[in-house]
């Protein structure tokens, strides 16, 4: 039987990893190097589509179609907030879709963001095809649990759309805690901190045995080492334009150089208490005299410009505990994941928090991958290993009642999977269709949350208001997935199908 991989498919780096022969979890090396693979898809002047190192590479030159950070805005309606934010940061174009989705436009061609995760996907399968020397066609793919239905969905069209069976879906933070748990038959309460490039996860874990079982869950998804480098790049252009009256956010190469310099910086301020940021000839003054950016960066500094983005995931981390019914003192190991949280002040202020430090027990790049690896090899059939990761939906599921009011039909932390009915009738006389909107959120309104779809169950029997009756059962399976179905409660009829998106 060909192998499943496990991948995590980050939003600046995709890591992947196997189980080999006598159980053992071995991450697969790009060229005999990197465990990584950058998460970057760009087309050159030539026409050449490139992923992973060789996209970043050619990334400072090329930034209007060079692709970074998509995940953060896959299977995102093109009018949510989310979306707007992220237009102004990135240099690639992107536009509305049939579908209210975003699609992207590089070197003239349009692309789905499905189709971009594809393309990610593929080179880390093709990586893993000559490291094993076989065939890879089947792979369980981490999401952040924060994900919604439709976000879930999209990656599953990414596998679908190369060949790839994503066999499962799971949750990055959960993925994390297998590759900490796995084997050692723990009894214990672990909190997850996941701080990547692009989201924020928390998870807060039981494991027993080989069952980990998922408390509470929350995050942003909109909150990562980016906006680390976006803070430092905000007031790297204040301060050039105080001292030089120019502004340079409209140069794409020159944004691009301060970028790459402003992670690196930051990356450097983990261990270093001051660097020096300078960007020569990043630009030419009106007499046409180049100018350079030359400046120093502390710790201190560095601190101040992002302490806003630490609270707000410390504010999450109060709240998920809440969910979770659990005090300070029963979480036994707070297990650090993602390169983001290797900030000196993101330690710090989980330790006082914690009242202990946190763990080292999980390698932060390299966890979820692995966790992914293991949980693949347990689907494999034959195998040995008995592991059951009992989830949760990480936010409300329901659809819109009068006055654009939100009906809950799943409240977030609702064990998955789950399946709830309700019954639905007729609002006026020979009505012969039901019509719902499915959205996936915390607010009260359904205009602030997402749209999951339309749900539309057609046929009925011609009756006088509210004589036709129909049973209508939300089901969402272990990967977070809704699929609905729906029964004339009269004439047995039924339907069933994924929710989708499908008018705007
Ligand atoms: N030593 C460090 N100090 C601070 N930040 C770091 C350090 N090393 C890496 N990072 C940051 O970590 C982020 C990448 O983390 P990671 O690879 O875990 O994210 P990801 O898995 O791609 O994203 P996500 O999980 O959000 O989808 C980048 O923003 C990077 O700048
Ligand atoms: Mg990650």
């Amino acid at each position: 039987m060909p192998p499943i991989i496990g991948i995590d498919l980050g939003t600046t780096n995709s890591c992947a990893a196997i189980v080999e022969g006598e159980g053992q979890v071995k991450l697969i090396p790009y060229k005999g190097g990197d465990f990584t693979i950058p998460s970057i898809f760009a087309i050159d002047e030539k026409g050449h589509e490139l992923v992973g190192h060789e996209a970043k590479r050619q990334w400072q030159l090329n930034p209007k179609n060079t692709v970074y950070a998509s995940k953060r805005v896959i299977g995102r309606a093109y009018s949510s907030e989310v979306v707007d934010v992220m237009k102004q940061v990135v240099a690639y174009a992107m536009r509305r879709g049939d579908h209210d989705d975003v699609v992207l436009d590089v070197a003239h061609k349009t692309f789905a963001l499905s189709e971009i995760a594809a393309k990610i996907l593929n080179k880390i399968r093709d990586v893993a095809q000559d490291y094993l020397g076989e065939k890879v066609e089947r792979a369980v793919v981490t999401v952040p649990a924060y994900f919604t239905d439709r976000q879930r969905q999209a990656v599953k069209d990414a596998g679908r759309l190369i060949g790839l069976e994503v066999v499962r879906i799971i949750n990055e933070p959960t993925a994390a805690s297998l590759a900490y748990g796995i084997g050692k038959d723990l009894h214990e309460t672990v909190l997850i901190y996941d701080l990547g490039g692009g989201t924020f996860d928390v998870s807060i874990i039981e494991i027993r045995g080989q069952i980990f079982e998922v408390k509470a869950t929350g995050g942003d998804i909109f909150l990562g080492g980016i906006d680390f480098d976006n803070a430092i790049i905000g007031h790297v252009l204040a301060e050039f334009s105080k001292s030089q009256h120019l502004d340079l956010s409209g140069d794409p190469v020159a944004m691009q150089r301060i970028k790459d310099l402003a992670e690196r910086s930051k990356i450097d301020l983990s261990t270093r208490a001051e660097v020096p940021f300078t960007v020569p000839f990043v630009t030419m003054s009106a007499q046409g005299m180049p100018l350079n950016i030359e400046m120093k960066l502390s710790r201190p500094l560095l601190e101040e410009l992002t302490s806003g983005l630490v609270d707000r995931t410390m504010r999450i981390v109060r709240s998920v505990l809440r969910d979770s019914g659990l005090a300070v003192g029963d979480i036994d190991e707070v297990m650090l994941v993602g390169g983001q949280t290797r900030m000196p002040l993101v330690q710090q202020q989980l330790s006082s928090f914690f009242g202990k430090a946190p763990s080292k027990g999980v390698h932060p790049d390299e966890a979820v991958a692995i966790g992914a690896a293991i949980y693949a090899s347990s689907l494999e059939t034959g195998s040995a290993t008995k592991l059951q990761l009992l989830d949760v939906i990480p936010m409300a599921i329901g659809i819109e009642a009068a006055g654009e009011r939100f009906h809950k039909v799943f409240q977030r932390n609702a064990p998955i999977p789950n399946a709830k009915a309700i019954t639905a009738t007729t609002s006026y006389d020979d009505q012969t269709e039901v019509a719902m909107r499915i959205y996936q959120g915390e607010a009260e309104l359904v205009t602030g949350n997402e749209l999951l779809g339309d749900f539309l169950f057609s046929g009925l029997r011609a009756a006088p208001a509210g004589a036709a009756r129909i049973e209508v059962v939300f089901d969402v399976n272990v990967e977070g997935i809704l699929t609905m179905s729906a029964r004339d409660l009269e004439t047995g009829k039924q339907m069933k199908t994924t929710v989708r998106v499908t008018q705007h």
